[in-house]
């Protein structure tokens, strides 16, 4: 059995469950305004009702079930803030073993490392208890923080990928970044699709 729990010296990387409402609703209802097009926004009450919040969790919990997306919210230790998210999405199974890392630090607690915490324990939960082989960072030439973030990471510079996804209607080019386990000193084995605990 494997965990998506994790403790880092700062952080708390995890599942949204139930009890997480009050905190979500707090975070998402008092965000900063956003600093750059990547930044989270602020939502209004009507995208942060309970009932909104069950639909998250549900879908989070589908698509873990399915092997194919795995959400991490990520809480401050000190004062059990809910600080941004990581994800390992859309996990490429058979011969690849690979997903593509996703992360968001919410503009308050930028500049703190806490970004380079929160997605260095994301690989290590990627590496071990999700089994991949390889993660992918695909980065807007534009997303400087982020940039600097996968370098700080010392992921590995692959090119530019044209015209790699759909955004705010029209097909953007990404820059990847990527590491596979042995860059971590990980050693790859092959394993079966895992079973998952949430601690
Ligand atoms: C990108 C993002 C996650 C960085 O979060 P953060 O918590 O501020 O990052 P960290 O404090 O961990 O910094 C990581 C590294 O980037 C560097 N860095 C961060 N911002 C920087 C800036 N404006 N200029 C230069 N370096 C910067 C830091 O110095 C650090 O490197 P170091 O460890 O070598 O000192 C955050 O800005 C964010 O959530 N942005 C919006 C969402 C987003 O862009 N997601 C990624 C989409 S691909």
């Amino acid at each position: 059995m494997k965990s998506l729990h994790r403790e880092t010296a700062r952080l708390v990387l995890r599942p949204l469950k139930p009890s997480d409402y009050a905190r979500w609703k707090l975070t998402h209802s008092t965000m900063l305004d956003s600093k750059n097009i990547w930044d989270a926004k602020r939502r209004t009450d009507d995208l942060l009702t309970r009932e909104k919040f069950k639909q998250v969790l549900q879908a989070q919990k589908t698509r873990r079930e399915n092997d194919s997306f795995y959400d991490f919210a990520v809480f401050e230790k000190k004062t059990g803030d809910l600080i941004g998210s990581v994800s390992a999405m859309d996990v490429l199974r058979g011969v690849a073993q690979t997903a593509f890392l996703g992360y968001g630090i919410y503009n308050r607690y930028w500049g703190k490392g806490y970004a380079k915490e929160a997605v260095r324990a994301l690989i290590d939960i990627a590496f071990t208890d999700l089994s991949l082989h390889r993660l992918e960072a695909g980065i807007e030439p534009a997303n400087r923080r982020s940039i600097m973030l996968a370098r700080s990471l010392k992921l590995r510079k692959e090119g530019l990928k044209k015209r790699a996804i759909y955004l705010r209607e029209t097909w953007i080019d990404l820059v990847m970044y990527s590491a596979t386990c042995e860059d971590f000193s990980y050693s790859y084995r092959w394993k079966k699709k895992p079973t998952l605990r949430l601690r």
